[in-house]
């Protein structure tokens, strides 16, 4: 069956009474027929539900659509996005192993890799993402995890996943990408040779901003040894997060093919605005990386960022004329979004680091939601003709 089917006919368990719709399983644990049937199912002598911090049919439900998706072989969920991200690194790596990641990344990936990783003996060394060379001049002989995002956030910066790839090729590394900007109706990792890929949920899984959750897929031996990590130490999704979550990846692809062709049409309605020194979404052809955005990505994503000439106070004036655009730190929403990173999601970075990745103080970036692109269109340029 293609993807697109199974994203709706993949489901969980009916009860008796024959729902169309899956059953919402809001259960801590489950019961054992005897107790030689709760001793079998521990020692994994026999399949069945024990306790949801381990399994739950929503979330078994939700972890096999992602799996089937990205082409992994297994998969966890987690509570949050950056519950997903520790957890790889956590649950995979040992004091005195390496990490080489990419400088252009969610925030609090860099706090986890400076702050807490760190803390334990780990040792990051960032690269520019795009730059190969870089990448491969930073392994070391106890280099254990590579990560990086593409697109990034919120750059929009990307990296070559199969040359990526082919560089820890004979190693003992992982490559980790978190593919939450792609999804997988845009690119699917797994296939350019990346052993795990990570994603906030909370952003075009979900697609309505509602909940929050992070999954993890890839390779078995890997997902594994953080799924120990996981079951012991508890960052599990609830039934509840997970049954959105599956039922939101039965429209994935309609949504993304939307959001991505309004992401264009209005990256080229707003390029070459006087208001603005540059407009960069990776498939206008003058994003730096146009022609890799093609190679690697079906469509162009839901993402674009603006910078916006005269810095912070003329992007508090735009952000106050905005009519239909939310201002909020989220992405991958139904409602278009604008968020200045430099002053929230990324407020954390030192300006060199926020320099290095592009942030500048007029960077903004819009989530493109799912209305008509005419009100979208007319919302961002009326308000940016008044600015100028
Ligand atoms: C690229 C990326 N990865 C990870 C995260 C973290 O996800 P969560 O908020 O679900 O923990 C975010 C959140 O914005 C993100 O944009």
């Amino acid at each position: 069956m293609k993807k697109q089917t199974q994203s709706i006919r993949i489901q969980a368990d009916r009860s008796h009474n024959r729902e169309h719709s899956v059953p919402l399983y809001l259960t801590s644990s489950f019961t054992f027929e005897d107790a030689e049937q709760g001793r079998a199912i521990f020692a994994d002598e026999q399949a069945g539900n024990i306790y949801s911090r381990y399994m739950n049919p929503n979330v078994d439900e939700f972890v096999e659509k992602m799996c089937m998706l990205e082409n992994a072989e297994d998969g966890i969920a987690f509570s949050t996005g950056m519950a997903a991200i520790f957890a790889s690194m956590a649950g995979l790596l040992k004091s005195g192993d390496h990490v080489v990641a990419s400088n252009a990344l969610f925030g609090s990936a860099i706090q986890i890799l400076t702050k807490i990783t760190a803390k334990w003996g780990i040792e990051c060394t960032f690269v520019p993402g795009h730059d190969l060379s870089a990448w491969e001049k930073a392994i070391k002989p106890n280099t254990k995890f590579m990560f990086c995002e593409s697109p990034s956030n919120p750059g929009l910066e990307l990296i070559d996943l199969e040359a990526l790839a082919k560089l820890k090729e004979g190693k003992n590394i992982v490559l980790a990408v978190d593919n939450c900007f792609a999804t997988p109706i845009l690119q699917t990792p797994m296939d350019l040779g990346a052993d795990l890929v990570i994603h906030s949920a909370t952003k075009y899984i979900d697609g309505q901003g509602r909940v929050l959750g992070g999954i993890i897929c890839g390779k078995k031996e890997f997902i594994q040894e953080i799924r120990f990590f996981a079951r012991h130490t508890g960052p599990s999704l609830s039934p509840f997060n997970a049954w959105v979550l599956s039922k939101s990846l039965e429209l994935l692809d309609l949504r993304m093919e939307k959001h991505s062709s309004n992401a264009q049409a209005l990256a080229e309605a707003l390029e070459g605005h006087s208001a603005l020194h540059a407009v960069k979404y990776p498939f206008l052809p003058s994003h730096p990386q146009y022609a890799l955005a093609k190679k690697q990505m079906k469509y162009g994503g839901g993402i674009l960022t603006i910078d916006i000439k005269g810095g912070f106070a003329k992007v508090q004036t735009f952000s106050k004329l905005l009519k239909i655009v939310s201002i909020s730190p989220n992405l991958g929403d139904s409602r278009t979004i604008m968020t200045h990173p430099a002053s929230t999601t990324h407020s954390k970075l030192s300006p060199e680091d926020k320099a290095a990745v592009g942030i500048t103080e007029g960077l903004v970036r819009i989530a493109v939601g799912l209305e008509h692109i005419d009100d979208l269109k007319a919302d961002m340029i009326n308000a940016l003709d008044a600015i100028r």
